[in-house]
């Protein structure tokens, strides 16, 4: 399984998010390092932890953001955000009932996840917000 690696394709044009999305993409690497070293439990639920904070932190950005710039496809990109958000939650609940270690499942998941929804989703709102100064 390979790496996510940050290229220029994934940008939105907006250096606050771009770099937002960087930090996600390195905490999500960063997960699957420690998956691969075998790292145990504890260390595993911490790292996803902090990643679903700076997840949460990061879509309050981007809510923030379209909802002030009326971004029309806002109710849409959020939808998205709360299905992951959701989505995740579910998975930390049953690793809490069964905490046999993180599944490669779970770690594809965020991966394609995080790479669709900025290639897909994120990527929308960029002309949008361009053309009202945002950058
Ligand atoms: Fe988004």
């Amino acid at each position: 399984m390979s790496l996510i690696t940050w290229s220029d394709e994934f940008s939105v044009n907006i250096k606050e998010i771009d770099n937002q999305h960087r930090q996600l993409i390195e905490m999500v690497n960063q997960l699957q390092r420690a998956m691969k070293e075998g790292k145990g439990a504890a260390v595993l639920n911490d790292i996803l932890q902090r990643l679903i904070d700076y997840t949460d932190y990061h879509f309050s950005t981007e809510e923030r953001m379209m909802e002030a710039y009326h971004y029309p496809g806002y109710i849409h990109h959020k939808a998205e955000h709360e299905a992951l958000r959701r989505k995740v939650q579910e998975f930390q609940r049953l690793y809490k009932q069964n905490p046999t270690g993180l599944s490669v499942q779970l770690l594809n998941f965020l991966k394609n996840w995080l790479s669709d929804h900025i290639l897909k989703t994120d990527k929308q709102y960029t002309r949008h917000l361009n053309n009202q100064g945002v950058t």
